[in-house]
């Protein structure tokens, strides 16, 4: 099934004043002329809007994708040969578009099963790269891989029974198997081929520890510089050991994941670091293929359902556009409907759509819905605040594309507690391989979905459980031993005694 080789992008047809090659990126099509620059330029726009481009290796850049504004009134169009994070025109978030007709996709997904027997392959083996075809921004030789995406998807009844579905019905999707713990490493690998493939030296994110851990991991194997921004005391251990343990400068801001988040992309534009937060479009090309291993999972079918944290909203963006991109290439029949699950005490999305009708109105989002809810969360100088700290965020950088996967997937949105989502976690725990509690926001948030009847008892439901259980020891440890909850499983302290101790076991 391998594609025939790519064609070389045009030769440059004139160079700039200010050092720009400039390319008829492809003739006789309705794209723009665009450019590249000989070094490291940054555009002067303004700061926030800054695009960071660097010097890239043009003569193997593949025709096959490009990016785009996704404001319909300006649809800007850029080749995949710059890192811009956002639109330099109008500010608005990127997307990675493909010409599929240039693009050789097998005709059944099934037909990526084949790759099993190859996987001696590092891009066979990855779990995000053997589905190559659905993402193809960059040649092989760019593509990082560390061994991403092998990951489980669990059928668990016991699991099932707690939300009250059906046995067979519910299937737990696994990420925290990856090699930083989370499901981060499906957007890094993608994000670090295209860093790779745009010549960048240095890289730096904002985090609440997961993109943090999975950055540094990423930027070490390939020989990057990479600074983390975390917010001080906002972050699980696990996911700090991480970053310090992987060689990442980390740099702890007096302030919550939205004020690294501002920082980090100043200090980007200003500084020309490459930028791996979710913002960065290559890296939602990555966690598609979350979608493609659950298809996958259940032998090259859909679900009914997909279930997700929602945080910064990268997931759910991403989710929604593999759907959108498998349905549009005739490879899935029907699209699953999805469920975004808040921690109530991060919950800007559930009360956006569920309470101020914040939609994707055909493109056409209400912006004045969310300069409003935004003015008023500063004027009350809200900080969000939940146990699920890999969520506990208010202004979600990817807010307008999840509108837009919640269009694709008629999804719905919930809001659940930190008990809810202690309890839960503890049953993936005992029942499953256990998660860290933004991941069991999912089971929480499908229980609800339950009771209130959205979701039926035999619909086939699966929930991504996007980080590892060792990720946030502190909140285990604290809802066993200070039995926060009725699954609480706590020590039972013991004299030093062999009778004492049978005793106990007996
Ligand atoms: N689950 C876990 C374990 C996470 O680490 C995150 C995000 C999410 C869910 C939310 O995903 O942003 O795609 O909606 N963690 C980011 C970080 C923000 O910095 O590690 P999302």
């Amino acid at each position: 099934m391998e594609p025939p080789k790519k064609q070389s992008q045009t030769k440059p047809i004139s160079v700039s004043a200010a050092g720009l090659i400039v390319y008829n990126y492809r003739p006789g099509q309705e794209r723009p002329i665009t450019s590249y620059v000989i070094g490291r330029y940054t555009c002067g726009l303004g700061p926030r809007d800054r695009a960071t481009i660097y010097n890239t290796r043009y003569e193997n850049m593949i025709d096959t994708a490009f990016q785009k504004c996704i404001n319909p009134d300006c649809g800007a169009e850029f080749d995949c040969g710059q890192a811009l994070f956002k639109c330099p025109s109008c500010g608005e978030l990127l997307d990675i578009r493909y010409d599929w007709d240039k693009i050789y996709v097998p005709s059944k997904l099934s037909e990526f099963a084949r790759r099993w027997a190859t996987r001696e392959n590092r891009l066979d083996f990855s779990g995000v790269w053997r589905f190559r075809e659905l993402l193809d921004f960059c040649e092989d030789d760019y593509k990082v891989s560390i061994g991403e995406g092998q990951t489980i998807l669990q059928q668990n009844d016991a699991v099932a029974k707690y939300v009250d579905m059906k046995p067979g019905c519910l299937f737990l999707q696994y990420e925290g198997l990856n090699p930083s713990g989370s499901f981060k490493d499906n957007g890094m690998t993608a994000a670090f081929s295209h860093a790779k493939m745009v010549g960048a030296t240095s890289s730096a994110c904002a985090s609440t520890g997961n993109t943090s851990a999975s950055v540094a991991l990423y930027a070490h194997s390939c020989g990057v510089k990479c600074t983390v921004f975390i917010g001080s005391g906002r972050i699980a251990f696990g996911k700090l050991s991480q970053s310090m343990d992987y060689g990442a400068q980390t740099i702890q801001i007096l302030g919550d994941f939205d004020d690294c988040m501002r920082q980090v992309q100043d200090v980007c534009s200003k500084l020309g670091l490459y930028l791996l937060n979710s913002l960065n479009p290559f890296r939602l090309e990555g966690q598609k293929a979350i979608m493609y291993r659950i298809i996958e999972g259940l032998g090259w079918d859909v679900p009914d359902w997909i279930v997700v944290p929602g945080g910064n909203l990268g997931n759910s963006s991403a989710f929604g556009k593999a759907f959108s991109e498998l349905k549009q290439l005739g490879l899935i029949d029907r699209i699953p409907r999805m469920a975004i699950i808040n921690a109530a005490g991060a919950d800007t999305l559930t009360d956006l759509v569920n309470n101020k009708k914040l939609s994707w109105n055909d493109s056409k989002i209400d912006r004045a819905i969310i300069d409003e809810y935004y003015a008023d969360l500063t004027a009350r100088n809200f900080s969000p605040h939940t146990c699920a700290s890999a969520i506990e965020i208010s202004r979600p950088v990817n807010l307008k594309k999840c509108l837009r996967a919640i269009d694709i997937c008629a999804g719905v949105v919930r809001a659940v507690t930190d008990k809810e989502i202690i309890d839960a976690k503890a049953i993936i725990g005992k029942y499953g391989l256990g998660c860290e509690p933004a991941s069991a926001a999912t089971i929480a948030g499908l229980k609800h979905l339950r009771a209130e009847g959205v979701i039926g008892g035999d619909e086939r439901v699966a929930c991504v459980l996007t980080g590892h259980p060792l990720k946030d020891p502190n909140v285990t440890v604290n809802y066993h031993k200070e039995k926060q909850g009725e699954f609480s499983n706590p020590p039972i302290e013991a004299p030093n005694d062999l009778d004492a101790i049978i005793k106990l076991i007996q």
